[in-house]
């Protein structure tokens, strides 16, 4: 049995009309309508969404509304927002919107707001005793540095956040993420710091990640080597953890530990304690705007009609790709030194989220789901790949995100890059014409035996889909917003896809095979019990480790 998506009313009344979209051409379609922004694109609070240069048409949307509705999308909104336990896999709510709610929500006859506003309250307590120097270290030193130890979940969120809202942070603490096992992560970090007025804090749900605890151990290490003693060391920790024994066992002092709860999903708990970082660097008013602005995205998903709903619509527009254009990749290009880290958090969003196989009810999808999430800050990108955008053989669709208004004052630079972002999207849409390229080279003073050989390769159909976010100012609520708009574009397509957007097993196999390897690295006998190749990589690592012992 195969799920039954391709079989909807309105999947085949979207496959007829993708036949006939074939013909589009964006190029045209502005032509015909001058009204076509207006028509495609959306004004909320502090952002505007431009989608008019998607290839649809107003029946497009009218069918993905369709669509929506008989994949039962507003019931499905119900149910998140409601705290069912949608996570079937696991048995467990996805209630992230309840962390940025202010109305009460009950799970299993207990008030959810009551445990939230008790851990925020314990967050601004200690974030701003430590920004305000009466939090002190073991010494009686002001903190000066803050290192969170997290990964994935854990990290992605808060380390994007910080380095957004970095004009924000306003007091003296540096903020530092370290996520990766290589030591050399590590290692150059607590180079850099002075033991004496450095907080660890260490995030995770589990607290049994391999990475993170790898990396945690060695700060304590660190710690007490510098500081000559334990009890000084637990001055130095905090934690963010759904395991709070764990963290207690490992010696951080049960008042330092900040509980997130198993309704909170990793790659979604940026709002929790998991903000604890931002609330540090930033100060708790700005993570409550933060949350503010995600808990107005969240309100937009819940009430908006489909056909002018965001997230829904942005949604819609991946599985548009996806499967009616096989698309297999999305390019997230924030033209946005300070969202330069947004593409790998999306990344994580989407992939881990949406990258499934299997529908809820167990069966294998007969159709595309999540596509590979790329991407990196604009302008760079221009000088890498996107001649592939522009050229390529491949329709990969791409969202541009921008800001209206800079930080800095140098107000040439922001207009260079905002001249680059809507430059870019007008150049795929576009591209250019046999004719617009013989007419630029005859003007170059060209031959015409040049101009006939390089016409090929200086023309180009254009065609190429974008999605414009322009936000007023990177500000934490905006933020807010953006990073709302995307968890809900991915719950959008894995209602569709019918994927159980909040569990990873995929992961658990090579975290369980690390964890043997490792066991078999303790010693030098030869292993076998592998496939060749996994067992001459291991032994190869094992002989050499062993030939340079002394
Ligand atoms: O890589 C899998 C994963 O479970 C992610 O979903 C999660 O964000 C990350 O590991 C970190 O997990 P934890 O917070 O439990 O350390």
């Amino acid at each position: 049995m195969t799920d039954a998506l391709t079989r909807l009313p309105a999947w085949q009344a979207l496959r007829d009309h993708q036949r006939a979209c074939v013909n589009l051409n964006l190029r045209e379609l502005f032509i015909q309508d001058p009204a076509r922004f207006e028509k495609f694109s959306v004004h909320r609070g502090d952002i505007l969404f431009d989608y008019s240069k998607n290839l649809v048409t107003e029946e497009t949307l009218r069918l993905f509304a369709d669509l929506a509705r008989q994949r039962e999308l507003p019931g499905w909104i119900e149910r998140l927002f409601r705290g069912d336990r949608i996570n079937g896999t696991e048995g467990r709510a996805a209630l992230h919107t309840a962390l940025r709610a202010q109305k009460r929500i009950m799970l299993d006859g207990r008030d959810l707001m009551q445990d939230v506003s008790a851990v925020l309250a314990q967050m601004r307590r200690f974030c701003e005793g430590v920004r305000a120097g009466r939090i002190r270290s073991a010494a009686g030193r002001v903190f000066t540095d803050v290192v969170s130890i997290g990964i994935g979940g854990s990290d992605l969120g808060p380390r994007l956040v910080c380095e957004a809202l970095a004009p924000y942070a306003t007091g003296r603490l540096r903020v530092h993420f370290v996520s990766n096992v290589d030591g050399a992560a590590v290692t150059a970090l607590l180079r850099s710091l002075d033991a004496a007025t450095t907080l660890v804090s260490i995030a995770s749900k589990t607290f049994t990640t391999q990475e993170t605890l790898a990396n945690a151990t060695t700060a304590k290490a660190w710690l007490q080597k510098r500081l000559r003693g334990k009890t000084a060391v637990a001055k130095h920790f905090c934690a963010v953890t759904a395991a709070p024994e764990r963290a207690g066992a490992f010696g951080v002092p049960a008042e330092r530990v900040f509980v997130i709860w198993d309704w909170v999903g990793g790659r979604y708990s940026l709002w929790s304690a998991m903000g604890l970082p931002v609330a540090l660097a930033v100060g708790m008013k700005n993570f409550d705007a933060l949350r503010a602005g995600a808990r107005d995205m969240d309100e937009h998903f819940r009430s908006a009609p489909l056909e002018r709903n965001v997230p829904a619509i942005l949604g819609l527009l991946g599985v548009w790709y996806v499967n009616f254009f096989g698309s297999a990749t999305h390019a997230v290009l924030p033209y946005d030194e300070r969202l330069r880290l947004l593409p790998a958090y999306l990344q994580q969003l989407e992939m881990e989220s949406c990258g499934k196989r299997v529908t809820r009810d167990g069966e294998l999808a007969d159709y595309a789901t999540a596509p590979v999430v790329w991407g990196t800050a604009g302008t760079d990108g221009q000088h890498a790949y996107f001649q592939l955008l522009h050229q390529g053989t491949h329709l990969i669709p791409a969202d541009f995100i921008a800001c209206r208004k800079p930080h800095h004052r140098l107000r040439r630079h922001h207009e260079i890059l905002f001249a680059n972002f809507v430059a870019q999207t007008e150049a795929l849409a576009r591209g250019k014409t046999a004719e617009e390229a013989q007419v630029e080279m005859r003007a170059q003073g060209l031959p015409e035996a040049a101009v006939k050989r390089l016409l090929p390769h200086r023309a180009f159909p254009g065609n190429r889909p974008s999605t414009s976010i322009l936000i007023e100012q990177l500000d934490p609520r905006a933020l807010g917003a953006l990073l709302a708009l995307y968890e809900h574009k991915v719950f959008v397509e894995s209602v569709i896809w019918n994927v159980n957007a909040f569990d990873q097993w995929g992961v658990e196999l090579g975290k369980t095979l690390a964890d043997r390897v490792l066991r078999e690295l303790a010693d030098t006998a030869p292993v076998s019990s592998h496939d060749a190749s996994t067992a001459g990589l291991i032994n190869y690592f094992k002989a050499k480790r062993k030939r340079r012992k002394p």
